[in-house]
């Protein structure tokens, strides 16, 4: 099998290709041979070492999702077979082209979506999901804003308000990525490039808006916070501009500049509004839960009501490629690794 470690934080030559024999299924489990990994921020992250939950865990193997065939089955397992094709999650270890699992934390592929596009699918819905559904509650008719809405979480973001009732406002960084929030239902798409977000943001959505979700930090929460309706909700989940954009090895000054720019909220200032924050990672452990929300958007996937979004395919051995790609602030949807 092939992998990708890193043995210690630092920039994309820290993620090395190796190869070492396939590991046996063991009683309960199931191995499969992974046609592709999906590449999430959360992994650049966890490259540089700044990622709380793998901190203490190098050398370590990246990677929370991924897509492929059973290819053998440990003693005691009846939900699979050989020859299935699943998708599933990890936490971390899914950069590599052999997995042996637990079968909980594995889906059978909806028909008509390929391995890649399968493997781009549970990190940034479970996200989306958690975000939406369990964290800002959002009812239906609750008009919601979406930063960063043309990337991997962002078009998980759209396609679920669209489930949910909630028209989205999405917000993106330059003009290439518009016309992919319109196609999945965004009400309306401003291009921070080229116009004044706040203002096309009040335009928007004049009575403000009930859910906003953040994941850019020092740029836009403070702002943000200010458009929250009575009852609104800013829902922080990444701090993406804590990160230079498209520096592989962010220094200590860059983070600690950074950090000191981090609006604060005080208590005095809430009047109905709320700030609040989530790491999906917690899902990853707690399987049943995760499965809940697997099963329900697999179903969702298969009636039609998720369309698929473009993916771009990185052979593993180009996974400094995909973490630069990514980095660069400049995709769309998602990015996986194929093996
Ligand atoms: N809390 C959680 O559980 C959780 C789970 C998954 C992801 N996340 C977070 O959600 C965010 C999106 O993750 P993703 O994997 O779906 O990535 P992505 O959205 O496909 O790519 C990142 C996007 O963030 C925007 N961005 C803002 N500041 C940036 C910077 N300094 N450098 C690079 N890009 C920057 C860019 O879009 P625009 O220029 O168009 O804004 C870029 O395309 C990340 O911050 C990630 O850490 C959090």
């Amino acid at each position: 099998m092939k992998r990708i470690v890193i043995r210690r934080p630092g920039g994309h030559d820290a993620l090395e290709l190796v190869e070492e024999p396939d590991p046996p299924a063991a009683p309960g489990r199931v191995r499969v041979k992974v046609a592709a990994a999906g590449v999430n921020y959360a992994d650049a992250v966890v490259r540089m070492g700044y990622y709380e939950a793998a901190k203490g865990l190098y050398p370590i193997t990246p990677g929370f999702e991924f897509a492929g065939t059973v290819d053998a089955v440990g003693s005691g397992v009846t939900a699979f077979k050989t020859g299935d094709r699943v998708v599933g999650i990890s936490r971390f270890g899914a950069y590599a082209s052999a997995l042996v699992v637990d079968p909980r934390q594995l889906w059978p592929c909806p028909e008509g979506w390929d391995l890649s596009e399968c493997a781009a699918f549970p990190a940034v819905y479970l996200t989306a999901y958690y975000g939406l559904f369990k964290t800002a509650k959002v009812e239906p008719g609750e008009r919601v804003l979406v930063h960063s809405a043309a990337g991997g979480v962002g078009t998980a973001l759209l396609q679920l308000c669209r489930v949910a009732g909630c028209p989205a406002v999405a917000v993106v960084g330059a003009a290439h990525k518009v016309d992919l929030c319109r196609s999945l239902g965004a009400e309306a798409v401003i291009d921070r490039s080229s116009s004044d977000l706040w203002a096309e943001a009040d335009r928007a959505a004049p009575d403000g808006y009930g859910a906003i979700f953040d994941a850019n930090g020092v740029a836009t929460l403070r702002e943000g916070f200010k458009r929250l309706a009575p009852g609104g909700r800013l829902v922080v989940y990444g701090f993406a501009d804590i990160l230079p954009r498209g520096k592989a090895m962010p220094g200590l000054l860059d983070l600690a500049w950074n950090y000191l720019r981090v609006p604060r909220f005080s208590a005095l200032e809430f009047k109905n509004r709320a700030v609040m924050g989530f790491n999906v990672v917690y899902l990853f452990e707690k399987l049943e839960l995760a499965g809940e929300a697997m099963i329900r958007m697999l179903d969702w996937a298969r009636q039609g009501r998720l369309k698929k979004v473009p993916v771009a395919c990185f052979p593993v051995e180009k996974a400094a490629q995909a973490h630069a790609s990514l980095e660069s602030g400049t995709t769309q949807g998602k990015l996986v690794l194929t093996f």
